[in-house]
Order: structure tokens, then C-alpha cells, then sequence
């Protein structure tokens, strides 16, 4: 999660480089884009600069759906629940993955490795069912597929962690040789 600091420094920042004389809901996505969500020290610091108070700034912010409240996972999955997906039963896609990551469409695991959202169409409809996974079009998906491509990602983190642990390791005996 960011610090306040570093939130506050982007806002002023983006103020002062003429994000001033754009309206409130231009600062709520420059902070949004940036942040990956919209912290509640952002909103705060944003209503001070609008002389608005924080409910204002926040019920700007949950009148449009495109903004989060909650910072996004490192890996984010979206599953298109377009006319083409829902067809090719998108939604048993959408259960695979919740029930996969132990969370409902809308949240982040706990240790925020994974988000989890519903889109509309994103253009790739003869691939349905279509998940986006950090950005990449991930076509005619399964059950099956959701597996495997859990088993790479976990794959992947022990291969991370294992090399994490290694070089802490030869640090270590670096050190101690010093
Ligand atoms: S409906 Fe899913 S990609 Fe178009």
C-alpha cells in the first residue's frame, strides 16, 4: 500500500501541472491511474483542494463504477461477461476462479496476490469465454485452463521465493565472511 506521503506528493504535483483548471472527477482518475485505486487520504487531500467535504468527493467518486476503493491485486483477472461469454457459460468461468481464489468477483485475496472483476466485452468475442490476465487476452477459457494456469502462477512464486531465499542466504555468508 502507498504512504500518505508519497499520495499527497502526486496530488500536489498533479495540481500544480495544471490539473488545477480540470474538474474533480479528471484528479480522481489521474489519482486512480497512478495508485491502481483511490485511497481515502487522496479523496480527503482532493476535498480540501475542491473546498469540498470528503462525502462530496466520495459520493462523486461511487456515482462513477469505474473507480475502486480498494488497492487491485498484483494480479488482476478480469472475466468478460459479454453477450458472446455469457453464451459460452462465462459465468462457470467466473465461479472456477472464485472458488479457485477463495474470493468473490469484486475482492482481492488476502495476501493481495489476486483480484478478481467482471468486464463487459473487451473485443474478442469468437475467442469466448475471454479472461484478461494482467492485460493479456487469455481466450476460450476452462475449468481446466483456470487450473493450470494457477498451478504456473503458484509455480512461478515458489520458483520467486526460492531465489529470494537463496540470495538472502548468500548475503548472509557474504557477510559473515566479512
Ligand atoms: S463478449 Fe466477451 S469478448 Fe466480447
Amino acid at each position: 500500500m502507498e504512504d500518505s506521503a508519497a499520495i499527497e506528493a502526486f496530488i500536489d504535483e498533479y495540481l500544480e501541472s495544471g490539473g488545477r483548471e480540470r474538474n474533480l472527477v479528471c484528479a480522481l482518475l489521474a489519482v486512480q491511474e497512478k495508485f491502481g485505486y483511490l485511497p481515502p487520504v487522496g479523496m480527503e487531500k482532493l476535498a480540501g483542494e475542491f473546498k469540498l467535504s470528503p462525502a462530496n468527493v466520495y459520493g462523486v467518486a461511487t456515482f462513477y463504477n469505474q473507480f475502486r476503493f480498494k488497492p487491485p491485486g498484483r494480479h488482476n483477472i478480469h472475466v468478460c461477461m459479454g453477450t458472446a461469454c455469457h453464451i459460452k457459460q462465462a459465468s462457470k468461468i467466473l465461479d472456477h476462479f472464485e472458488r479457485r481464489l477463495e474470493i468473490k468477483v469484486g475482492e482481492v485475496t488476502p495476501d493481495g496476490e489476486y483480484g478478481l472483476e467482471r468486464v463487459a466485452c473487451v473485443g474478442c468475442c469468437t475467442l469466448a469465454p475471454v479472461a484478461v490476465i494482467d492485460g493479456e487476452v487469455v481466450g476460450k477459457m476452462s475449468t481446466s485452463k483456470i487450473d493450470g494456469l494457477m498451478l504456473r502462477h503458484q509455480m512461478e512464486r515458489e520458483r520467486e521465493n526460492g531465489a529470494g531465499k537463496e540470495a538472502a542466504t548468500a548475503r548472509d555468508d557474504g557477510e559473515a565472511r566479512e
